[in-house]
């Protein structure tokens, strides 16, 4: 099968198109025919190895090879159809097209991916094609689950910090379904996509700070590594909630004091990725409250296109790396 390889860490160039062997599925696992993956922020600082946020570097470069990547293919967020079953397997079936997460397996830049069946697999939204389903995995299993243990109630003010990411995309959506009102920070290039995806109020950080505007919020979900922790608790309304999903190692040691010493909740969390949470996003989907929007979609011969992209920020909504086979499977 055909792969996109990378076999040493380094920029977007090291990524290769190559031929491979394609996986086999064994007691438990399915084979799954890969329709389309999404270029993440996270494939760009696995490739790279160079992380906004360091204290993981260690322990990261020891479980992923000192030396070289141990598991040469990347892509964590995907859509595709079961092709083949291993033994045991019930609660798959052959030919279901499903989205999902690799969690730490990774492999979606290849044609085939091997995953057991209790991976965080779901069937794909009827409404939306292969390439918007890879899309969505990351960005909205993030945000559903740290929105929810912020329990964000209808009525609340939210500010979604990094808006216009892959996960703040959603986090934005995700608010407005539960209720809120919703205020969306990031750069202006992006303020339309953000206005049309439902965002109440926009602020773009390169003109202002929206520590220092004087507004207070129930709940700051909060995706940009630089933010200051202690400005954004003073923006947070009593009883407030500040959930990173980039927290810097110092945020992490202040995270539970806050919580156990003052009124307000600090969350910090790997989220879980759980099946539950992604067919609930599969139903918001097809009800209409979540859309996707694509910067493009580009074939695997682009994936060092694909990378620059994402890395330099170049972009408004989400990259996706296709296989091509959304036209076999008209769409
Ligand atoms: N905790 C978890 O379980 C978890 C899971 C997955 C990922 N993550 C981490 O979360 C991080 C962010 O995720 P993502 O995929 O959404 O990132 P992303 O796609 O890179 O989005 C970040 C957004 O923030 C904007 N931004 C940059 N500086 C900003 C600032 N000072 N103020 C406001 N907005 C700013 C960026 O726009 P411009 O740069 O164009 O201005 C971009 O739109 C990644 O580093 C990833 O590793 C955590």
């Amino acid at each position: 099968m055909k792969a996109i390889v990378y076999t040493e860490y380094g920029p977007p160039e090291v990524l290769q198109v190559q031929e491979v062997e394609r996986p086999v599925p064994s007691k438990g696992e399915v084979l799954i025919r890969v329709h389309a993956a999404e270029a993440t922020k996270a494939d760009c600082e696995l490739r790279s190895f160079k992380f906004p946020v360091k204290w993981f570097w260690l322990p990261l470069r020891l479980a992923l090879g000192i030396r070289r990547p141990r598991r040469q293919i990347l892509g964590a967020y995907f859509s595709g159809v079961i092709d083949s079953l291993g033994d045991g397997v019930t609660r798959l079936e052959d030919g279901q097209a499903v989205f999902g997460s690799t969690g730490l397996r990774v492999g979606a830049y290849g044609e085939y991916v091997v995953l057991p069946e209790k991976a965080t697999l779901a069937d794909k939204p009827r409404n939306l094609s292969f390439e918007e389903a890879a899309a969505v995995p990351l960005g909205a299993l993030n945000a559903l689950h740290f929105l929810r243990r912020a329990k964000v109630q209808p009525g609340e003010h939210v500010l979604v910090n990094g808006a216009g990411g892959s996960i703040g995309i959603f986090g934005v959506q995700i608010a407005k379904s539960m209720g809120a009102e919703v205020t969306a920070v990031d750069c202006a290039a992006k303020e339309a996509m953000i206005r049309d995806i439902g965002a109440d109020h926009f602020i773009d950080y390169e003109q202002e700070d929206f520590t220092r505007l004087g507004r207070s919020y129930d709940v700051i979900f909060d995706m940009v590594v630089k933010s200051s922790y202690a400005r954004c608790l003073r923006s947070l309304k009593p009883k407030g909630r500040y959930a990173l999903a980039n927290p810097r190692f110092i945020n992490l040691l202040r995270a539970y004091p806050t919580s156990w010493f003052s009124d307000k909740d600090v969350i910090v969390a790997l989220a879980r990725e759980t099946v539950e949470e992604l067919r609930d996003i599969k139903d918001a989907i097809e009800r209409g409250e979540i859309r996707v929007p694509l910067d493009r979609v580009v074939p695997l011969e682009e994936a060092v296109l694909a990378h620059q992209l994402v890395e330099s920020e170049q972009r408004v909504g989400m990259v996706v790396i296709s296989h091509g086979r959304d036209e076999e499977a008209g769409g």
